[in-house]
């Protein structure tokens, strides 16, 4: 378990798409963490968790005025030192899967998955940049993908899933500059976690090596120690499970 030193003792998170493969192992780890005072776990459906550090609370990324609620309750008891959002969206059914060509581009299927996956983390981060603390370390992370990156684009195709979470990317950077006015020990980064085996990516991972494929539980501990690694000067990055930065 990562030491989440560089956070003050009572550390207090809010996890985004807590009902989410990777979100409820990320609320499972942090819950067990001793210097983990609350887990906001936040999701469209419900679920629910033993621990009792963790209050569970109703969040749709279609509805704002459910973020702003959310941001409110889980910041009642004093401000959060982490956020991370760790929703997201691939494929929904048969109807909505990742383009192979260019002849299944579709302007609806291009919009629900902007909405989930970049409008969705700018929205939160609208209603929860404002309720960090501010004198000391804090991290806003968001969920993206090594395929968001434009400069590493060799295989083509998934357009909206990519373009989704390039646009992320731009949007983490572009908060992380306004957020430093005020917070400047704050770090705003976007995560990939590797192929982590999940609802998200199981119609893909037939061929990904077993050492390839994280288990959630592995993949949110990565996480938290690049959360727990970060510095102000890391700010408006993407870095990947193991620390190393990802070209835009
Ligand atoms: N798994 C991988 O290999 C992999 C690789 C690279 C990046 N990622 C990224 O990691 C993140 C988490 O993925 P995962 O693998 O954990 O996927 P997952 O198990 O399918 O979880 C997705 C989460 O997103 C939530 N979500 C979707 N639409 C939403 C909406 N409108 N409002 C609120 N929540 C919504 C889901 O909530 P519901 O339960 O309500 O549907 C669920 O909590 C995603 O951003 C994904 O792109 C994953």
């Amino acid at each position: 378990m990562n030491t989440l030193d560089s956070f003050p003792s009572q550390v207090r998170v809010a996890i985004i798409g807590a009902s989410g493969g990777i979100g409820s192992a990320l609320v499972e780890t942090l819950a067990r963490h001793p210097r983990v005072a609350s887990v906001h776990a936040l999701s469209r459906s419900p679920c629910t968790f033993s621990s009792p550090k963790v209050a569970y609370g109703q969040l749709d990324l279609a509805d704002e005025d459910s973020i702003r609620q959310c941001a409110g309750l889980a910041s009642s008891e004093g401000p959060l030192d982490i956020v991370i959002v760790a929703s997201g969206m691939l494929w929904a059914g048969e109807s909505l899967r990742p383009e192979k060509s260019m002849k299944e581009l579709d302007a609806e299927h291009l919009g629900r998955v902007f909405a989930v996956n970049a409008a969705g983390p700018v929205l939160v981060a609208k209603h929860f940049l404002p309720r960090l603390r501010k004198d000391s370390k804090t991290v806003f992370a968001a969920l993206s993908a090594r395929v968001g990156s434009i400069g590493d684009n060799r295989l083509g195709g998934w357009y909206a899933y990519r373009a989704s979470k390039a646009a992320l990317n731009m949007l983490l950077k572009t908060l992380s500059i306004e957020h430093a006015r005020l917070w400047p020990q704050s770090v705003v980064i976007g995560l990939h976690p590797g192929t982590v085996k999940t609802g998200l990516s199981s119609p893909y991972t037939k061929h990904t090596p077993g050492e390839k494929l994280f288990t959630p539980p592995i993949a949110a501990g990565y996480l938290l120690e690049v959360v727990d690694k970060v510095r102000n000067s890391d700010s408006g990055g993407v870095f990947a499970w193991d620390g190393q930065r990802i070209e835009s």
